[in-house]
């Protein structure tokens, strides 16, 4: 048995860490008995403010209002800049790898100063204000890096929209957020493929009147379409004004961005983040987590349209002046062996990627790791899907040379930061476990009427006060805030994660229990993928589960009953997978559809998921009460037009 399998931390690395396991314990046993001081603390040590707080925390999950460092000042570009200048200005900040191996750069610290302060005032003069929200659609170049700092910088809360959604996603968040200023590229470059995002801009602002200004950056030079009013090229435009912008006094809890993210109902959800408490969670999670240590060049594959990109390669490594790499291709590009490349090229200490990434890799055999040294590597991460055991393994033995400690990383895009894994100086590890709470985090499992359960146990996870990067509200929405996340279990936040806990505490993410289904690392919402079908007009119904996946964790699989008369064939097949990646981006492509002649469904109307998920998963022995259904024939209509996975 795998959990059985227990790597201790290498006395070596606990020597030289940030945190032994005493100091973990201790810390964390601080951080839960006396927040205030603990938290007070952290902040004076990792931040620098313009004025102090009033109170450290105020709190009700009930309502729900969270609040860190009610009264505090600070500005988030100044402490990823400014505040760095003078001991490590000459020092790299970004270091910044082409698509295409022949490319890459760094930029210092001064650099940085110089491209943010003249972003800003870009911003301003089209302008932005303290407030507004801009909407950021950037390929991995380190104008997008530049284009979130000079939004920190002049206090106007970025929105930014991964590059892999479409046209249609684009305009919906920029509707929901009222952004009037949309920064983008001519077109990104992955795997040698152009991404035509000066494209996707146009076509989605079509619907968007309200956008006046739509600042480009150039990176490949493409033939783009051009709108005199509205659109400015960053190079031009960028010469025409000031090099120096002050940095904006910010409130603690004045907002720092909206991410948007999948839940199980509706459309995706503006996750709204504050200044003071994220910036401070995200500083020392990256410190403690990745026991970054001075002068150690970090890597963290993400894309800065999700959160992990937000957080681990931009605002947690540049507050605490480390070195970030930004990686602007795939694993795969130009072969098998890049990441490898990559980190021997640039000697990347720690390195932080997504289990999807190793099982593809995996898949390639030894050879593309084992050609490349990778000696400069000490510390390996992983984030966004549970990671099996054996992926696990892989990446510590083949990767990491059965040298490098693995941080299992369990946190969301609601959550800001880290909330459950090792520290890798402090905590032995188990393959496939997240492991313990960092600190102030406080879990708990409860079973499904609420119930706290003690020791080892399996249940729902909770968390149980609140921690400073945890979001503050859905964007224009606080009702759905509290109804997604405190009103299933009162007084808790709901993470919508399964776990079990073991005899050691240790805890083991077991996957989402609600409808959201996490594909390749990826966060969608059963009902988006839904909606999107039925924008068919041979469509009638469709229903929407995960199934598990060798590579992608989950994969989707449709179940689709048309209109009455209308045949289904392989052709309008391909159009309905085809208008879902329209609909929502590439990450959304159906694995799996089914012709369905009816859902299985209560007699009070409801789909019956739990069967839909047994059939796709294949698990058809254990499917469980049907006797309940309106109609039990309709499963075995299902069963036997199975589709092929
Ligand atoms: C899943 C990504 C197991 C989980 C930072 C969560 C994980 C969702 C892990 C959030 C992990 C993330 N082990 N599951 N280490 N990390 N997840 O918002 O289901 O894109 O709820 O944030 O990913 O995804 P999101």
């Amino acid at each position: 048995m795998s959990e059985e399998k227990v790597y201790p931390v290498p006395p070596a690395f606990a020597a030289k860490a940030h945190i032994n396991e005493t100091q973990y314990r201790d810390m964390y046993q601080r951080s839960i008995d006396d927040p205030d001081g603990f938290w007070g603390q952290q902040a004076e040590a990792f931040i620098s403010w313009y004025k102090p707080w009033d109170k450290v925390l105020d709190w009700d999950f009930n309502e729900p209002r969270i609040e860190w460092f009610g009264g505090a000042e600070l500005n988030a570009s100044y402490n990823c800049i400014d505040r760095h200048l003078d001991t490590r200005g000459d020092q790299t900040a970004i270091v910044w790898e082409g698509d295409d191996p022949a490319q890459d750069k760094c930029i210092t610290y001064n650099e940085l100063h110089r491209e943010v302060c003249s972003f800003s005032n870009v911003l301003k003069k089209r302008g932005v204000r303290k407030g507004d929200r801009v909407c950021i659609y950037m390929p991995m170049i380190p104008e997008a890096a530049y284009a979130m700092l000079a939004c920190a910088r002049i206090g106007a809360v970025h929105s930014v929209v991964f590059g892999g959604f479409s046209a249609e996603s684009i305009k919906d968040r920029i509707l929901d957020s009222d952004c009037r200023v949309v920064i983008t590229a001519d077109e990104g470059v992955r795997g040698g493929k152009a991404v035509a995002l000066k494209a996707h801009t146009d076509k989605a602002l079509e619907g968007c009147p309200d956008v006046h200004t739509v600042v480009v950056v150039r990176r490949t030079g493409g033939h783009i379409q051009w709108h005199e009013e509205r659109d400015v090229w960053l190079h031009e435009i960028a010469a025409t004004v000031d090099a120096n912008c002050e940095p904006e006094h910010m409130s603690a809890e004045d907002p720092l961005f909206i991410l948007y993210t999948s839940g199980s109902t509706g459309k995706p959800k503006g996750v709204l983040h504050t200044t003071g408490g994220y910036l401070l969670y995200a500083a020392m999670t990256h410190q403690y987590v990745f026991d970054y240590q001075d002068g150690e060049t970090y890597w963290c594959t993400a894309d800065v349209g999700w959160i992990t990109g937000h957080t681990y390669i931009v605002y947690g490594p540049l507050a605490n002046g480390a070195k970030t790499l930004m990686f602007e291709g795939i694993p795969t590009w130009p072969d098998a062996s890049r990441f490898w490349q990559v980190c021997d090229k640039h000697q990347v200490t720690t390195f932080y990627t997504a289990p999807t990434a190793i099982r593809a890799l995996m898949r390639e055999g030894e050879g593309p790791v084992k050609k490349t040294s990778r000696s400069s590597l000490r510390l390996l991460g992983t984030v966004g899907e549970p990671i099996n055991p054996e992926a696990w393994e892989w990446y510590y033995h083949v990767v990491g040379d059965g040298r490098c400690p693995i941080v299992d990383t369990w946190w969301q895009t609601e959550t800001g930061g880290h909330m459950i894994t090792p520290l890798p100086g402090a905590i032995a590890t188990k393959p496939g476990s997240a492991t313990v709470p960092f600190f102030g985090v406080a879990p708990a499992l409860v079973d499904n009427e609420g119930k706290l359960l003690e020791g080892e146990a399996e249940g729902n996870l909770v968390i149980t006060r609140p921690w400073p990067a945890m979001m503050r509200t859905v964007y224009g929405d606080h009702k759905r805030f509290k109804e997604t996340y405190f009103s299933t279990y009162p007084g808790m936040y709901f993470s919508g994660d399964g776990a079990r806990r073991d005899k050691d505490g240790y805890y083991w993410i077991t996957g989402r229990v609600d409808d959201v289904l996490n594909v390749s690392g990826h966060r969608l919402g059963t009902a988006e993928l839904e909606s999107a079908l039925v924008l068919h007009d041979a469509v009638a119904e469709a229903a929407v589960v995960g199934y598990p996946h060798d590579i992608k964790g989950q994969g989707i699989y449709a179940y689709v009953t048309l209109v009455k008369g209308i045949e289904p064939t392989d052709a309008l097949k391909t159009e309905l997978i085809k208008l879902v990646r329209n609909e929502i981006g590439p990450i959304a492509t159906i694995d799996v559809l089914q012709w369905a002649p009816a859902l299985p469904k209560t007699r009070s109307g409801k789909i019956m998921r739990r069967i839909l998920r047994k059939i796709a998963a294949n698990e058809i022995d254990s499917l469980g009460d049907t006797s309940t259904l309106a109609d039990p024939g309709v499963v075995d209509e299902l069963l036997a037009n199975r589709a092929h996975q």
